[in-house]
């Protein structure tokens, strides 16, 4: 059968391209120009790539490998492409591919030959392994600052309720009752290991990959000290063939931003609970909640749900990247192209939660009777009067654990709390009981009694507010 040209292989006419088409006799299919590409994610690499590319001019220059003169013309070709972007003036080129050679190739327009000097001692695959972990270095600092922002407000509101009583739940049944400002404390400590990874992941991330140029090193006599030490970093990697292929720490960081978006989802999910006019234990503010064009009545937490559904994406984005890197083989291939959207996604995704969470718990409201009223539902302090049982009576405390059931039981045929029963109603039940027990049977008390380290009583509560402040903020 006679060959017939295959529809979805046109070619376009477009000529090799200029920046590595030396022994290509025509330039890519229109599919192959649509896959291709990453100048529409990467352009947002453009400030770290500029960065990137003094400090390796500054360090040709020095080594000799540079002229003065060239280095002059390069270090203020890209200064005034920066400009060029930052002011909207710079016509970003499909055809360039990416960030890296559309600035390049604007270099040249502006500067000439010397352009073409720029590039050497390294290659796209060390430029874009640098510019990309300088960003994320960025991202880790910003989501550090956002979330001293929310634990600080999640302080506000902790010292405000230390002493606010609510049920605590287990299995979302009332369990024992709590403070409402040490259930909020629950989250500083979450966001606190948050941060604590952050720091982790920037301390490993900060070697500087540049230099390593292809994947083998340069014959060029380099100064890789020197430009890890104008980027902040603290040292260059070890390892060129890593160097190039290495995305650990975006993996890092898309793992510590899943962590602290679950932790977000579910700080969400309560209040999503705590909203509902079943609780009403918590009344959002205006500026996050929304209306229903039809129910007039309604008071909808958006953001928090919006909060809880973002997840998704964040910790899609980890799976997105693990999958990516899963099997490749070393050096660098261009599957790692891949690797920006997540990162990008999941950094401003996540940024935009932490900053609409932190504005949601400085407006909230907390409805304390309403808390209070249900701390006093579920028998929530069985456990005092089987604690009381054991420390008063001598008790082991399994028995006083099912004289206690016996008391509920009672409690619950005669519909009733646990110390609106009689003294000869708990005698019957355990002729040891005696009138003291009613001490231990309120909510307050039973608050108050946990005193242990790390333990509810607003005493320590307030403790902990305290040294957490000195800790994070
Ligand atoms: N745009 C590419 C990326 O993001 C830059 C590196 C290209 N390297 C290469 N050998 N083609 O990965």
């Amino acid at each position: 059968m006679a060959a017939k040209p295959a529809k979805n292989r046109k070619k376009s006419s477009a000529s090799a391209n200029p920046m590595w088409g030396g022994h290509f006799a025509r330039g890519p299919a229109q599919a192959m120009a649509a896959i291709n590409p990453s100048i529409g994610f990467d352009k947002k690499l453009y400030a770290e790539d500029i960065a990137g590319s003094l400090a390796h001019a500054a360090m040709l220059v020095k080594q000799g490998i540079l002229t003065r003169e060239d280095g002059r013309a390069i270090e203020a070709g890209l200064k005034k492409i920066r400009k060029e972007i930052e002011s909207g003036n710079f016509a970003f080129r499909e055809s360039l591919e990416d960030i890296h050679m559309n600035i390049e190739a604007r270099l040249r327009e502006l500067i000439g030959d010397a352009a073409g000097r720029l590039h050497t001692a390294r290659s796209r695959n060390d430029q874009v392994a640098v510019d990309f972990r300088l960003w994320v270095r960025s991202a880790c600092d910003a989501l550090d600052a956002k979330l001293r922002a929310l634990q600080a407000a999640l302080l506000a509101q902790a010292e405000a309720h230390a002493a606010t009583i609510m049920p605590g739940f287990t299995h979302l049944q009332v369990a024992q009752p709590v403070t409402f400002g040490h259930h909020l404390m629950a989250y500083v400590e979450m966001f606190g290991r948050d941060r604590g990874r952050v720091v982790d992941a920037r301390a490993r991330m900060n070697e500087c990959p540049l230099g390593a140029a292809a994947l083998a090193g340069t014959s060029f006599p380099t100064d890789r000290r020197m430009t890890a030490k104008a980027l902040g970093f603290d040292a260059p990697t070890r390892n060129s063939m890593d160097s190039v292929s290495d995305r650990d720490f975006a993996l890092e960081f898309l793992s510590l931003a899943s962590i602290c978006a679950v932790h977000l989802s579910r700080l969400a999910e309560e209040m999503v609970i705590w909203t509902s006019a079943q609780f009403r234990f918590v009344r959002l503010s205006d500026g996050f909640t929304t209306g229903s064009s039809i129910m007039p009545q309604k008071r909808n937490p958006d953001a928090a749900e919006l909060i809880r559904g973002k997840s998704g994406r964040v910790t899609g984005a980890l799976v997105s990247l693990l999958t990516t890197m899963k099997g490749l083989p070393l050096t660098y291939s261009k599957d790692m192209q891949e690797d920006k959207e997540p990162v990008f996604d999941a950094a401003e995704t996540l940024l935009l939660c932490v900053t609409a969470m932190t504005g949601m718990v400085e407006d909230m409201k907390a409805n304390a009777d309403a808390m209070r009223a249900a701390a006093e539902t579920g028998y929530s302090t069985a456990t005092d009067l089987a604690d009381w049982l054991v420390r008063v009576c001598g008790i082991p405390f399994r028995d006083a654990h099912h004289i206690t059931g016996q008391a509920v039981k009672k409690a619950e045929k005669k519909t009733c709390r646990l110390d609106e029963l009689t003294l000869a109603e708990l005698q019957a039940v355990d002729a040891r009981i005696t009138k003291d027990v009613f001490d231990v049977l309120s909510v307050e008390h039973s608050v108050k009694s946990r005193t242990s380290l790390g333990g509810t009583a607003p005493k320590r509560v307030r403790e902990a507010i305290k040294a957490a402040k000195e800790r994070w903020l």
